[in-house]
This record gives structure tokens, C-alpha cells and sequence, in this order.
């Protein structure tokens, strides 16, 4: 059974504000995934970009453009819906961030890691 990790407070991860980031392991490679609330909904992705696969936020945690409406890549600017992850524009044409799964309870943010994404060792492991 998949083991859920705790990421944080739900009330920490403010309306379009800057996203909860968290270490993991994708596909055997050190990475990055990242929460934001949309909407009053949360949503959990792989932080990579679909056109390089690169981390998404210039500056850590800032995941939304200017408008708030979409989370943009800050290297070339492609966008993503925040809903689905589905590109919106720019060079990640038909492509789709990797959907984390979470889920809340009593206010706290887990994370649900799956065969691809999997928990980072902890701090000072091999
Ligand atoms: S690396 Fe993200 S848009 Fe090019």
C-alpha cells in the first residue's frame, strides 16, 4: 500500500499564491513536485516542463503568470491549465504536466506517490 506523505497546512497554500514544492524521485531521477490552490481547489504536479524537461519556477514556489489564470513555465513561457495541467499555449503544444495525486485531511496536504513518482530519501541518505 502506498504510504501518503505529509507536505503541509492546506491554509499555508494561498489562492493562486506560491505553490507548496516538495522533493521526490521521478522515475529514478532527483525532482520536484509542487502544490497550488486554484479555484479554492488544490492540484499537485510533476514540476517539469513538457517542452524541456526542466523545473517550472524561476524563482522557487512561483508557478503562476502575472494574470493568475494559468500556471507558465518561466524559460520560454509555456502555460498550462491549472486544473488538468493541459498545455494552454507555447512551446509545450500538446502536452500535459504529470498529475500528482493528494489529498486532505484535517487540514493537512498529503502526497499519494505512485510506480513513477516516489518519496526522496530523507536528508544525508545515499
Ligand atoms: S522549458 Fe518550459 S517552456 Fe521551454
Amino acid at each position: 500500500m502506498t504510504q501518503a506523505v505529509y507536505l503541509g497546512q492546506a491554509d499555508s497554500i494561498t489562492e493562486c499564491g506560491p505553490g507548496l514544492r516538495f522533493d521526490l524521485m521521478a522515475g529514478g531521477d532527483k525532482a520536484s513536485g509542487f502544490v497550488v490552490r486554484y479555484h479554492g481547489k488544490l492540484y499537485a504536479y510533476l514540476n517539469r516542463c513538457q517542452h524541456v524537461p526542466i523545473e517550472l519556477d524561476w524563482e522557487a514556489g512561483q508557478f503562476f503568470e502575472s494574470g493568475k489564470r494559468f500556471i507558465m513555465c518561466s524559460t520560454h513561457g509555456a502555460i498550462y491549465q491549472p486544473e488538468s495541467g493541459q498545455c494552454a499555449g507555447g512551446p509545450c503544444r500538446g502536452g500535459r504536466l504529470r498529475q500528482l495525486q493528494i489529498q486532505e485531511q484535517d487540514g493537512a496536504v498529503y502526497w499519494l506517490p505512485d510506480d513513477y513518482c516516489r518519496p526522496a530519501p530523507a536528508a544525508g541518505g545515499v
